[in-house]
């Protein structure tokens, strides 16, 4: 059975390349499929937070949701942290991943810097959480942006292993269900999740860099939008944001080897929802002086709905902390029969 989960980390400054590469795509994904979106808190621990900050960074998350048009009540809007469950799997995915696999993961070695030895345990195990998560709903399909495939490929493998490692008992039990991995027909718990790397956005980059993403912890203020940025800041940005000197060419081709404008005309894509080739046609041999201010009144016209929606749902936290208590609720009914059949399958003696 089709189920969505994906998760937005509670760190601050949720930007453009947050909205366009996961948020847009979890509310186009509610009218397909069942969905589970989660607020990550425990993901957002794996480095230092702020108490306070952070309780207020769980609330913004949330209001997101709410305000791009998530529906709480057909689908489960909740914060990690709530579901026991999803540490309970953490630790036992951890004793199925193997310290090869996540030395590879490229997130752990950005995030833990030069200083390997001072990352804590949790930055390093953090993929294993993340497969717990979506495995702990067998969730099938996962909204990402692209930086995030590496850890759905994880979970994939992580999901194979237990299934390979635990058939006999899977078969035994028959908790299985039928799926394909490769041309083999095979009876598995878990499923292999798939990824959905959000269409025309999987990586805004920064309006300062076109070679580095846009970023939560970017130290520039310039190099993101956040989705609380009033319109004349979302102007302003634009108006600085990087470029050449060319003008707009007339083949997305062209925009090779130009990082910042091909950055721009995929924002511009995305935040219309027509495709790059389109944004091409219409503002071929047009120079950034005509572009930019379209650009900026098109992010305006899309964003500015979205951080009116999510300042008038901050400004009644108690109603927030209802949502995510029932979605924690829910969660945990989905969550518990999982876990039931997991500790049965591994002889965790629960009956
Ligand atoms: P996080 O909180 O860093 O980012 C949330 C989502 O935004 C996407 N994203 C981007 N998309 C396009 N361009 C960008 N510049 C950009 N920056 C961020 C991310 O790919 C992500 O989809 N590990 C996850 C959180 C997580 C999760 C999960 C996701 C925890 N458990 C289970 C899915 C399923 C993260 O750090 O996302």
């Amino acid at each position: 059975e089709p189920r969505v989960f994906s998760g937005v980390q509670p760190t601050g400054n949720l930007h453009l390349g947050n909205y366009l590469g996961a948020i847009k795509q979890f509310v186009k994904l509610q009218d397909s499929f069942p969905c589970l979106y989660c607020v990550v808190d425990l993901h957002a621990i794996t480095v230092p937070q702020n108490p306070v900050e952070l309780e207020n960074a769980i609330r913004d998350i949330a209001a997101a949701y709410l305000a791009a048009g998530i529906d709480p009540k057909k689908h489960i809007i909740f914060n990690q942290s709530r579901v026991r469950q999803h540490t309970e799997l953490a630790w036992i995915f951890n004793c199925i991943a193997r310290m090869g696999w996540l030395n590879r993961m490229t997130q752990f070695k950005e995030k833990a810097g030069k200083d390997r030895e001072a990352a804590s345990v949790g930055l390093f195990a953090y993929p294993s959480l993340m497969a717990a998560d979506i495995l702990l709903y067998r969730a099938t399909h996962v909204p990402v942006g692209d930086d995030q495939k590496q850890h759905i490929e994880l979970t994939r493998d992580i999901a194979q292993k237990f299934n390979n490692d635990y058939s006999d008992r899977i078969a035994e039990l028959g908790v299985g269900v039928e799926m394909k991995v490769g041309d083999e027909t095979v009876n598995g718990f878990f499923p292999l999740t798939e990824p959905l790397i959000g269409g025309e956005a999987p990586r805004i980059m920064s309006l300062r860099d076109g070679t580095k993403k846009m970023s939560k912890s970017d130290p520039s203020d310039l190099s993101r939008i956040a989705l609380k940025d009033d319109a004349d800041t979302i102007a302003k940005k634009i108006r600085k944001a990087k470029t050449d000197t060319e003008p707009l060419p007339d083949t997305v081709e062209a925009l090779a080897g130009r990082p910042e404008a091909e950055n721009l005309v995929s924002i511009y894509a995305a935040l219309s929802g027509t495709t790059r080739s389109r944004v091409i046609e219409e503002f071929a041999g047009k120079q950034f002086s005509v572009f930019k201010p379209a650009l900026a009144d098109l992010a305006v016209e899309q964003i500015a709905p979205i951080t009116a929606e999510m300042r008038r749902y901050s400004s009644d936290p108690g109603h927030i902390d209802a949502i995510l208590r029932d979605g924690g609720e829910r969660a945990s009914e989905i969550a518990e029969k999982n876990m039931v059949h997991v500790r049965d399958i591994m002889g965790l003696l629960n009956r």
